[in-house]
C-alpha cells in the first residue's frame, strides 16, 4: 500500500513511519523544507520505502501532489503547543492543514481511507467522570489554543464524514514513551525537569486527571483504525487515567529515588507561566510551561477506550509498563539521571 504520511518528523508520526514501513508499506513522507529530519525511521531491509515529499499542510498544492498516486492517508501532522506567540498558527496549522488533506483526498482517485489523528482535548474536558465518544466538547470555555483548533478540526473531520469521505477519527490520550523529544511528548519532558531538580516539587496537589496512551499502542490504533476502522466512527485511543503526582510517584518507585515532598500550588505554578512567556517573546524559545498548561491542570481529562479495544484490537499498556520502559531509555539517552 502506498500511505502518504504527515506529521513523520514529530514525535507520534517518526514511530508511525517506522510501523508501517516495517509493515512492508511505501510511505510518503510530506515534510516540511525546515523539518528536522533525523529522527525519521530508516526503511528496514525486508521493510517498506519511504520517500519524501516537501511542502507543508498549509499549502495545498504540496499537500495534494504529495497525495498523488496513495491509497490512505495519515494526517498526524499539527501545531503541538499548549502556547504560541502568534496563536492564529494553530488555525491555519491544525484546521486549515486538515481541510487541504480532505480537499487532496478528495481530488486524489485512489485515496482509499484517511486516519486523522484529532486529540482528547476535542472531546473538551471530564471533570467527575470518564468520557467515551459520545462525548461532545461543551465549548463554555477552552483552556488553551490549541485546544480550540483541535475541536474545529474536529468539526471539519465530522462533516467530511457525513459528505462520504472514508475517514477515521483517533483520539489519543497523552501520549508518552520513547521518541522525539518534543513539546508533545510532555511526560518525557516533565520526568527531564523532574530529574534534573528543575521541578522539585509536584505541580499542584493531585487533582488533574490525563489519559496516558504509550506512543506504541497509539501506533498500533493508528494502523487498525486504517485496516478495521469503520469510516465516520470516532476511536479514543487512550490508556490509564492518572495524575501527574501518580506519575511522579511511579517515575520514584521506578528509579528507587525519593518521591518529590512538596507540592506547588497552581497559582505559583501559573505565575512562573506568565514570566516564562514574557521571556519567550524576547527570547524566541517556547516556554515549557505557560498559562494555558496550567489551566490544562486544573481539569481532569479521564477517558475510557472501550470502544477501540472491541473494533480495533487496542491494547494499552499500563502506565507502570509503559514508565518501566520509558525511564531507563530516557537515561540511556543521557537525558535523566538516577
Ligand atoms: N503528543 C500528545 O500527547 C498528543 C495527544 C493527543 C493527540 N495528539 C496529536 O497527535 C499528532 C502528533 O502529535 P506529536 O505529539 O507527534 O507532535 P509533534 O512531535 O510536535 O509533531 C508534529 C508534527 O507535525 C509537523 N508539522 C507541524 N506543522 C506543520 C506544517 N505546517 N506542515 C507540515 N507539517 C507540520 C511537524 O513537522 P516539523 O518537524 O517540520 O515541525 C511534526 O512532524 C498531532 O495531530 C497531535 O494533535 C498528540
Amino acid at each position: 500500500m502506498k500511505i502518504l504520511l504527515t506529521g513523520a518528523t514529530g514525535f507520534l508520526g517518526g514511530k508511525l513511519c517506522a510501523a508501517l514501513l516495517a509493515d512492508g508499506h511505501s510511505v510518503r513522507a510530506l515534510v516540511r523544507p525546515t523539518s528536522d529530519l533525523s529522527s525519521l525511521p530508516r526503511p528496514a531491509a525486508h521493510g517498506g520505502s519511504l520517500d519524501l515529499a516537501y511542502g507543508d499542510v498549509t499549502d495545498a498544492r504540496s499537500v495534494l501532489d504529495a497525495a498523488a498516486g496513495c491509497h490512505a492517508i495519515f494526517h498526524a501532522a499539527a501545531a503541538v503547543e499548549p502556547w504560541l506567540p502568534d496563536p492564529s498558527k494553530f488555525i491555519s496549522v491544525n484546521v486549515g492543514g486538515l481541510k487541504n488533506v480532505l480537499q487532496a483526498a478528495r481530488e486524489t482517485k485512489s485515496v482509499e481511507k484517511i486516519v486523522y489523528t484529532s486529540s482528547f482535548f476535542a472531546l473538551g474536558p471530564t471533570d467527575g467522570h470518564v468520557a467515551d465518544e459520545s462525548q461532545v466538547h461543551h465549548e463554555q470555555f477552552f483552556c488553551t489554543e490549541y485546544e480550540k483548533s483541535k475541536l474545529a478540526a474536529d468539526h471539519v473531520a465530522r462533516r467530511a464524514a457525513s459528505e462520504g469521505l472514508p475517514i477515521v477519527m483517533v483520539y489519543p490520550g497523552v501520549i508518552y514513551g520513547p521518541g522525539k523529544v518534543t513539546t508533545g511528548n510532555i511526560v518525557a519532558q516533565m520526568l527531564i525537569e523532574r530529574f534534573s531538580g528543575r521541578l522539585p516539587g509536584y505541580m499542584g496537589y493531585g487533582s488533574d486527571k490525563f489519559s496516558f496512551s504509550h506512543v506504541e499502542d497509539v501506533v498500533q490504533g493508528h494502523i487498525a483504525a486504517m485496516h478495521r476502522g469503520r469510516p465516520g466512527e470516532r476511536y479514543l485511543l487512550t490508556g490509564e487515567n492518572a495524575s501527574f503526582m501518580h506519575v511522579f510517584d511511579m517515575a520514584a518507585v521506578i528509579t528507587g529515588t525519593k518521591r518529590p515532598s512538596f507540592h506547588i500550588p497552581l497559582l505559583m505554578v501559573d505565575m512562573y507561566g506568565w514570566v516564562s512567556v514574557f521571556f519567550s517573546r524576547i527570547t524566541g524559545k517556547l516556554p515549557l510551561v505557560s498559562p494555558p498548561t496550567v489551566q490544562v491542570l486544573r481539569h481532569q481529562w479521564a477517558y475510557s477506550c472501550d470502544k477501540a479495544k472491541v473494533e480495533l484490537d487496542y491494547k494499552p499498556r499500563s502506565l507502570r509498563e509503559g514508565l518501566e520502559e520509558m525511564i531507563p531509555w530516557l537515561k540511556n539517552l543521557g537525558e535523566i539521571k538516577y
